[in-house]
């Protein structure tokens, strides 16, 4: 009985006519919006501030958010950084990666992956995307493996997992670091380990999208002291080693440990969120949820990830879907276009610089295998939601398979 109810007001809800067309958006309202606080934050920052202690030379906030961060994750060695960029550029240091080697990196992620192989002088080498689950696939990894490759950086796109059981072995057969990308996958876990803590060095992000975040901010996980020891030089301008100044402040620690209070809730709400989402969203055609490798023991749903056929949407482009989505109260994003034949890679590796760090053979051997088909045709095909869009209740989630429901069962009136 209740079983037909319901059976008939989605039948009712998907007659009506898409937002797009003049019908009723599916969602009124709108998403959580993020970040979170409250008092706790203000009080955070008052104190801080009024200590006079606004940096880690004089305070104790970074170290504490330090400790507690390696607490929350399971790691012995952490290094707040100024940002997720400097993260990755102070570990690519850290673990040996110079002017002239080679690191290998997925092509569906944020550029600042590349950017900071390419700050440290180093030639990013592309590994095609496994489109099921939207990260660097393992199958295609050492093809890529030069005996210049001094990183592998899997990125955990979206707080997804990538296939860190491959990932390790062919590092460690190769005797080449991992330095994990894991600037959108804070809280997720591969076998039970938190990402971060799997290879040399695991890097994040607390910019302001992030599932914690400081507005900007950052941090390195080692599994050893001595990694932190040179990482630590790097990014506070010694004489040790050549490097910068990247410290994180202490008002941003301050923050990071009130906001740190609410992270396992969230996650855990965004996980029951997410699964609800999908047992509806699977159920349409022409929508293929991102999968995941079956050692993911936590997924950290910082986007929400899928791929959309217009075949199975009479044609409609995913553009036109998009904005139908949109009308609908619905905001989600097409992602990422593809990294590896963007023209900011190209310039640097015209250099003449490059040029003279990498023979020619070398620089026009990468620009011919400098292909990731499946990649390409993701980016045509993705669609994202945003973590703050599964903070809400199982009414929100519903409310999204409306409206995807609703384009689908409309799709020729909005495509004609
Ligand atoms: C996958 C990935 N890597 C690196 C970064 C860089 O982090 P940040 O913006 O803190 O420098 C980000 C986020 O912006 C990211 O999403």
């Amino acid at each position: 009985m209740q079983v037909g109810a319901l059976a008939q007001g989605v039948a009712t809800r998907i007659a009506e006519k898409p937002a797009l067309l003049g019908g009723p958006r599916a969602r009124k309202d709108r998403f959580d919006s993020w970040p979170k606080f409250d008092l706790t934050e203000e009080k955070a920052l008052l104190d801080v501030l009024r200590s006079g202690h606004w940096y880690r030379g004089n305070g104790s906030m970074v170290r504490k958010f330090e400790e507690s961060f390696g607490a929350m994750t399971g790691a012995s060695q952490v290094l707040a950084t100024c940002n997720g960029t400097s993260a990755l550029g102070i570990a690519l240091a850290a673990v040996g990666v110079e002017a002239g080697d080679e690191v290998v990196v997925p092509p569906y992620t944020f550029v600042a992956t590349v950017n900071a192989v390419l700050r440290a002088n180093a030639l990013p080498v592309f590994v095609d995307t496994d489109p099921e689950t939207f990260q660097m696939d393992h199958r295609k990894l050492e093809a890529a493996v030069t005996p210049a490759v001094r990183a592998i950086v899997p990125v955990h796109l979206g707080g997804n997992v990538c296939e860190m059981d491959a990932v390790t072995a062919i590092a460690q057969k190769h005797r080449i670091p991992v330095v994990e990308d894991a600037c959108q996958a804070h809280l997720a876990e591969w076998r039970g380990r938190k990402v971060g803590t799997l290879g040399d060095a695991g890097c994040f992000s607390f910019q302001a999208s992030k599932n914690l975040t400081a507005g900007e901010g950052g941090a390195v996980l080692f599994g050893e002291a001595a990694l932190r020891e040179r990482a630590f030089a790097y990014h506070n301008n010694s004489y040790t080693v050549s490097g910068g100044n990247h410290r994180l402040t202490e008002f941003q620690a301050s923050l990071l440990l009130a906001q740190m209070a609410r992270i396992e809730v969230q996650a855990k709400t965004r996980t029951e969120n997410a699964k609800y989402l999908t047992t509806m969203l699977k159920e349409i055609p022409g929508i293929r949820l991102a999968a995941q490798y079956s050692g993911t023991t936590s997924n950290a749903y910082h986007l929400y990830m899928l791929r959309y056929s217009p075949g199975e949407f009479a044609g409609l482009p995913r553009s036109k879907f998009l904005k139908a989505l949109a009308a609908e109260g619905i905001s989600a994003s097409g992602g990422y276009a593809p990294l590896n034949t963007e023209a900011c890679i190209s310039r640097v590796l015209e250099s003449r610089g490059y040029r003279r760090l990498f023979p020619d053979s070398r620089l026009k051997q990468w620009r011919e295998a400098n292909r990731c088909p499946e990649n390409d045709r993701l980016c045509g095909e993705a669609v994202w939601m945003t973590q703050n869009m599964l903070l809400g209740q199982r009414s929100d989630m519903e409310q999204i398979a409306e409206a995807f429901r609703k384009i689908h069962a409309h799709a020729g009136a909005l495509s004609a």
